[in-house]
């Protein structure tokens, strides 16, 4: 039989990870473990040890830290010259560049948007009476916000999609599968150029115009930081929501007296959302950090140099934390999970991913109300590489509804 720390790189684990991480969590606060990807780590899987790990200095975001043969995989990733891949004062300085454009503030006055584009794809759905909710829905959501607000023409977006697809869709092994992400990373990187070339040229009013004009004036972004932030905004404004709602969604066709609660009763949409979020996150099973120094964790020593893992998703269904932490209560009124992290590198797009994921389940329960799942939950399948995870597909049936136009 194989332990629960051996299993957790098995791909069967990606469709359903939360009783190996609940094995983890029960044998002890820390695990040595290979991840999916290949690599080695030591995985922190209790509430308590997860929050005070995102507190520790000694647990760098900065890749650099990591020693031996997976230094190399990690630092070819030019997203670790982003904000999320580097500690303050760097990450300061860079985070505060953008910071404004994600208040709750700024946010908000994006809804009227979100709303229509909610609105329009609905509209396409409804009188269909079968979609797929993860590629007529989920995706086509985030994926036009995020391109409208950092000014990505509609014609890129399928191909920096595809792209990104190729980098995280399928579980990577840093022994064998390094020269195929690379190059996809290379022609993402290309195509930024490009991209940031454009805005040089021809400003517009968006994220990224805004940008290059911080780069170009204050030297306060270097070239190569611009590229990695947008890829980085680009990337985690929109794979993560997908997941939020694909995997919100099927939580609740699995548990109807929930669905039909909150359909029922949609001021409790906001802390659904939160509780999606706990349940079955997108951050999967959660955060990498590197040691910088030996740190103890529950008696064991990490040594300085190696992967930690802050499982956020065994963190957020640990029982000293969240009574009863495997059933979806979307009354529940406690929002303290950590789906979105903790500390300084608390997700920037948090605002905004509860936005649209608010905007979309009203949505949703409103116009689709007697939405089923087409094909037995076993039969789903997942996509994530190493810290993600997500549905590939969601394949639903529903009472079609006469199109738009011919409502009244
Ligand atoms: C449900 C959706 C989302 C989830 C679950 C999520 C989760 C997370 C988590 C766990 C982190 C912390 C990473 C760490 O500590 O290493 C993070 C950081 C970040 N997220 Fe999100 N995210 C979501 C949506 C978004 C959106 C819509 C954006 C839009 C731009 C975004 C942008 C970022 C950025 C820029 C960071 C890095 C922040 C930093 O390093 O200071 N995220 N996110």
């Amino acid at each position: 039989m194989t332990s629960p720390a051996e299993q957790l790189a098995a791909p069967a684990v990606l469709a359903d990870p939360h009783p190996t991480l609940a094995a983890l969590r029960a044998s002890g606060p820390v695990q040595r473990v290979e991840l999916r990807m290949g690599l080695p780590a030591w995985v922190v899987t209790r509430y308590e040890d997860v929050l005070a790990g995102f507190s520790d200095p000694r647990l760098s975001s900065d890749p650099h830290h990591a020693e031996g043969a997976l230094a190399e995989a990690m630092r070819g990733d030019f997203l670790s010259r982003s904000m999320i891949g580097v500690d303050p004062p760097e990450h300061t300085r860079l985070r505060r560049l953008v910071s404004r454009a994600f208040t709750a503030r700024r946010v908000e006055a994006l809804r009227p948007r979100v709303q229509e584009i909610t609105d329009a794809l609905l509209d396409r759905i409804t009188p269909l009476g079968r979609a797929d909710l993860v590629a007529d829905f989920a995706l086509p959501l985030p994926v036009t916000v995020i391109g409208e607000l950092l000014g990505v023409p509609e014609t890129d977006r399928e191909r920096f999609r595809l792209w990104t697809d190729e980098m995280l869709d399928r579980p990577f092994d840093v022994r064998s599968d390094l020269p195929r992400v690379e190059a996809a990373r290379e022609r993402m990187h290309g195509y930024l150029a490009e991209l940031v070339a454009s805005k040089r040229a021809a400003p517009g009013d968006d994220v990224l115009s805004a940008l290059v004009e911080a780069t170009d004036e204050g030297e306060r972004l270097d070239e190569q930081e611009l590229l990695a932030m947008t890829f980085l905004l680009l990337i985690a404004g929109y794979v993560t929501t997908v997941s939020l709602v694909g995997n919100g969604m099927l939580a609740l066709l699995r548990a109807p007296d929930q669905r039909d609660r909150l359909r029922a009763d949609p001021s409790l949409i906001p802390g659904a959302v939160e509780e999606f979020l706990r349940f079955d996150g997108p951050v999967n099973p959660g955060v990498t950090r590197y040691a910088t120094a030996d740190v103890e964790i529950g008696g064991v020593v990490i040594p300085r140099g190696e992967i930690v893992l802050l499982a956020t998703a065994g963190a957020d269904r640990d029982p000293d934390r969240f009574p009863d932490p495997d059933r979806l209560d979307v009354a529940s009124t406690d929002a303290g999970h950590l789906a979105f992290g903790h500390g300084v590198h608390y997700c920037l797009g948090a605002p905004l991913a509860r936005l649209e994921a608010q905007i979309a389940f009203t949505a949703l329960l409103q116009r689709l109300p007697d939405l089923a799942l087409a094909v037995p939950a076993e039969q789903l399948r997942w996509t994530g590489g190493g810290v993600l995870r997500g549905l590939r597909e969601l394949p639903v049936t529903f009472t079609p509804a006469p199109p738009p136009g011919g409502r009244g």
